[in-house]
């Protein structure tokens, strides 16, 4: 069961700090929409307002149409897992879990088969007749997702629901998730800081800071065309590196033999952001590396260019170590070009060589 869910121009003001700023978007029927952005820009707060848990000071907010800024929480088919929504401690994990369906009246058989399809689903099968108190965190939040799915909602807004796991459970779990999603087509936002996790399960990322969208668009969009400095660095680790260079019509000389021309027509001072897998072993410039890290597959180098610090990974078929003279290759399209006042993106596509 698809449902639409649009924003218009949704605001909240605690007595001051708006922690949303007049947001306006759509999220596409039955997609996994992922919600990014620095601790502190308003992910929350955006979705308490969704699940009706908070009031908007301004602004709307529909679900295939239907105006429900006004509704009460229970009556919007929304299922929500929070950072520090809780369980019900004197309840059982199954009685927490079949909760939301004896609440809707559904016969107790059948609520129990289903709590138990869903702990299942969520590996807690083997903790049914605990009390929360009795689970490790990451236990408990996987009682809080078997709840949260088990009335199949119309709407999922998860809130880092994975942050207290480990690694691995993490990356079976976030693939569960979107199974499940995909299954049921529920519309879905998921918050985390983990970027791999965003960009690695969701369809579309929108990409917050200071109460305000930066970037809306599919992950794999938003790497390769960040529309800001700032969502270039949000993104991609390591971390994309930043060179104040001078363009000349639209073209970047790095060194004699590594000149860039951008599709755009501009003279004057410009940010050159450089992402590290941009680099490889090759004929363009020569550089010293200052540090190696070797890790399996890859290995990370840092050099000076143009006297600021650069990273590259490399692969691991020729080893090099510090002190190592070597010349680089750059792929133009893993170059970007800022404005350096505003941090906007210059010019639309890919760069490209020039002799
Ligand atoms: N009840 C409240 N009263 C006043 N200010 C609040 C309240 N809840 C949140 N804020 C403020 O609103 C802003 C947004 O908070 P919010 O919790 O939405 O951020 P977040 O993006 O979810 O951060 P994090 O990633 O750390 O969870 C913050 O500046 C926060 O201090
Ligand atoms: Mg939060």
């Amino acid at each position: 069961m698809d449902m639409k869910l649009t924003l218009e121009h949704v605001t909240k003001d605690f007595s001051g700090t708006l922690a949303v700023n007049d947001i306006s978007l759509t999220m596409q029927d039955g997609k996994l929409t992922g919600l990014l952005g620095p601790s502190g820009c308003g992910k929350s707060t955006l979705l308490y307002m969704i699940a009706g848990l908070e009031q908007v000071t301004s602004g709307h907010i529909y679900f295939d149409g239907q105006d429900v800024t006004t509704l009460p929480a229970e009556t919007r088919g929304v299922g929500l897992v929070f950072q520090n929504y809780a369980l019900y401690p004197h309840m059982t994990v199954e009685q927490n879990i079949m909760f939301p369906l004896l609440n809707a009246r559904v016969k107790k058989e059948s609520a129990q088969k289903k709590a138990r399809e869903m702990a299942r689903f969520v590996q807690i099968e083997e903790y049914m007749h605990r009390k929360p108190a009795q689970l490790s965190g990451g236990q408990q939040q996987r009682v809080a997702i078997a709840r949260a799915l088990v009335k199949s909602p119309q709407i999922l807004l998860l809130d880092e629901p994975l942050s207290n796991l480990d690694a691995r459970l993490r990356l079976d779990l976030r693939e569960e998730i979107r199974r499940i999603q995909k299954e049921t087509g529920v519309t879905t936002i998921f918050v985390t800081h983990d970027q791999e996790e965003a960009m690695s399960i969701t369809d579309e990322l929108v990409l917050m800071k200071n109460g305000i969208i930066q970037q809306i668009a599919a992950p794999q969009a938003m790497y390769r065309y960040p529309q800001s400095r700032f969502v270039a660095s949000f993104l991609g680790n390591p971390p994309i590196s930043f060179f104040n260079m001078v363009a000349e019509n639209g073209l970047v000389e790095l060194s004699p033999n590594l000149k860039l021309k951008f599709p755009i027509s501009l003279s004057g001072p410009v940010v050159l952001g450089i992402r590290p897998e941009g680099w490889a072993l090759g004929s363009g410039i020569v550089v010293e590396f200052l540090s190696v890290s070797v890790r399996g597959r890859e290995q990370y180098v840092s050099f000076m260019l143009h006297g600021q610090k650069a990273y590259a990974i490399l692969d691991t078929e020729n080893a090099v170590k510090p002190g190592d003279r070597l010349s680089l290759a750059l792929k133009p399209y893993c170059v970007h070009l800022f404005d350096p006042e505003n941090g906007l993106r210059l010019g639309k596509g890919d760069a490209h060589y020039v002799e």
